[in-house]
């Protein structure tokens, strides 16, 4: 197979959601469609438990699982899918957001009770501004929930996106009969005693105006369908592909994963809109996929378990080119060259080591510690990709050693744990403490753990008032020195070295901002 052969069958994706609302049925769902697993319960059993929140014990646990299930690709209708995990725990949000920055496009699940939750609004945040293709699917119909225009009103207004149903749901609940296929014009029948074999039953049927409608969906159904119909077709556009592929218009489908209902409609779809891999950007230029030369950059990286191998796995999405084992490359921020003799590959939860990989596709790569978040990897050019940035984290401490013996451990435990993008550490510029800045308060308790497991070293906390992180540029030299000199105290650097002002609450940062104009605050760490 020729290498544009390679590259346009791939599709690279992450499914985002809050918890609960379906992503891992879904994804073990399109899992058996590509027959990557045979058995339900296979990803399933694989899954952060809930109630696991107090536990970080339990997160440990789950870190070791969380490899196996990072990417798991699968083959359908010729393609060759890769579903990128995005845990949906909420101490993993930071991990979630990074993740999402390595696939091409987006599936959104909602629940079709709750509506639009919290969590998905902040990820679908990221992938809008990523511009980044998004499917909606809503879940769980077999339920009583929202009505169906009201969730495409929420999608629109919550989550911002613009919305073009392609599907639409037949009553709900105990009254769920199934959905009208708006984008291939077909009556897509529930028959829920048949779940075993995963069947649906698909009637063709362009005409709902036909009098056959009331015989296969009774009489109130069908003239409620007819009318929801219609309306939709006044409201909502045409699907246009271009629009979704530039992120300006969202397909959304009804369905139950539980039930394996309608995601075969989502997943047809999907596997014919959805791009291929896409250009990216560097700092220095856009990188195409077709490019004769591989490149690509670290997104993730996993430690090991064991404390007694301290090697870890870094993932590497490839961007452009076609990756080779064994093969000499660039590590760009180092600028050392590197082969690697093992990549391993995914598929479903088997790894295996690979010779060869192609854009869109993900390398887990064996580390002893050279690798940071964003790294680049090419064939010599010097390419530093963009659009992998840290965000301000919400929660805050003073982080101090608590075994004087041990300072070196505890600062090169400091620093790989953060390279592993686990949380953010700020140094003040006053006093040269550091601060360390998390999603969520059990990363705290993770990173005390890990130190002493992995590292050998002590870390006490001591508590910081802080309401936020934001990284400061500015382009006029004395501006910015005036800034420096009156909020010192306030200032740090993160671990790349950037200058960070650490705001104590939502009205400092408002006065810093008004009384420093020219200087620009930015809640991520790419602008
Ligand atoms: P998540 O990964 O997004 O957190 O969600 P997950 O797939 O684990 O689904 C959350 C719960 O919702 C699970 O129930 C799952 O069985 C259920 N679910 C998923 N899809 C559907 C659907 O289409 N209809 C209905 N009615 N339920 C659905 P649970 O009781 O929490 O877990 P389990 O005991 O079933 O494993």
């Amino acid at each position: 197979m020729s290498f544009t052969e390679e590259l346009e069958k791939r599709k690279t994706f992450g499914i985002v959601s809050h918890p609960d609302a379906g992503k891992t049925t879904l994804t073990e769902k399109l899992l058996l469609f590509g027959g990557a697993i045979q058995v339900a319960g296979a990803v399933k059993s694989n899954k952060i438990k809930k109630h696991a929140t107090s536990d970080f014990m339990e997160i440990e646990r789950q870190r070791g699982i969380s490899v196996a299930t990072s990417v798991m690709a699968f083959k359908y209708r010729d393609r060759k899918i890769n579903i990128l995990d995005t845990p949906g725990h909420k101490d993993f949000a930071e991990d979630t957001f990074r993740t999402l920055t390595a696939v091409d496009s987006a599936i959104v699940v909602v629940d079709v009770a709750k509506g639009v939750e919290t969590q998905t609004e902040a990820l679908v945040e990221v992938c809008k501004m990523r511009k980044t293709p998004m499917i909606v699917f809503v879940n769980k119909l077999d339920r009583e929930g929202k009505d169906g225009f009201d969730l495409l009103d929420e999608i629109e207004t919550k989550l911002g996106l613009k919305a073009v149903p392609l599907s639409w749901p037949i009553g709900m609940g105990q009254r769920f009969q199934g959905v009208y296929n708006l984008y291939k014009k077909q009556l897509v029948l529930f028959r829920p005693h048949s779940k075993q074999d995963n069947k649906e039953e698909v009637v063709v049927f362009d005409d709902l105006a036909s009098a056959e409608l009331e015989t296969i969906i009774g009489e109130a159904a069908a003239e409620e369908l007819r009318e929801e119909v219609n309306m939709i077709e006044e409201v909502y556009p045409d699907l246009d592909i271009n629009e979704y592929l530039k992120g300006e218009q969202h397909p959304v489908f009804f369905g139950s994963a539980i039930n394996n209902f309608g995601v075969k409609e989502m997943l047809d779809c999907f596997v014919e809109i959805a791009p291929s891999p896409l250009p990216r950007e560097t700092e220095e230029r856009i990188v195409e996929p077709d490019e004769d030369k591989f490149s690509g950059f670290i997104f993730k990286i996993h430690a090991n378990m064991d404390p007694k191998h301290r090697d870890r796995i870094a993932f590497l999405r490839i961007c452009s080119g076609k990756f080779q084992r064994n093969t000499n490359y660039l590590h760009v921020r180092q600028e050392k060259k590197m082969k690697f003799s093992n990549p391993t590959a995914f598929m479903a939860s088997k790894k295996s080591v690979v010779d060869e990989a192609y854009p869109g596709d993900i390398v887990g790569l064996y580390d002893s510690g050279n690798f940071k978040i964003g790294d680049s990897i090419t064939e010599g050019e010097k390419l530093n990709f963009k659009g992998i940035p840290s965000f301000s984290p919400e929660q805050f401490r003073y982080v101090d050693n608590a075994d004087p013996l041990k300072s070196k451990q505890l600062a090169k435990g400091l620093n790989q744990l953060m390279e592993e993008g686990v949380a953010q550490m700020f140094v003040k510029e006053v006093n040269g403490r550091r601060v360390i800045g998390t999603v969520g308060a059990l990363q705290f308790e993770v990173i005390q753990y890990r130190l002493k497991n992995e590292y050998g070293a002590s870390c006490s906390y001591e508590p910081v008032n802080l309401h936020k992180a934001c990284w400061v540029s500015c382009d006029d030299i004395d501006a910015l020195k005036e800034f420096m000199s009156k909020r010192k105290r306030d200032l740090a650097k993160d671990i790349d070295g950037q200058l960070v002002f650490l705001a104590e609450s939502a009205w400092t940062l408002k006065m810093a901002q008004e009384n420093h104009p020219k200087v620009q605050f930015h809640f991520t760490s790419e602008f």
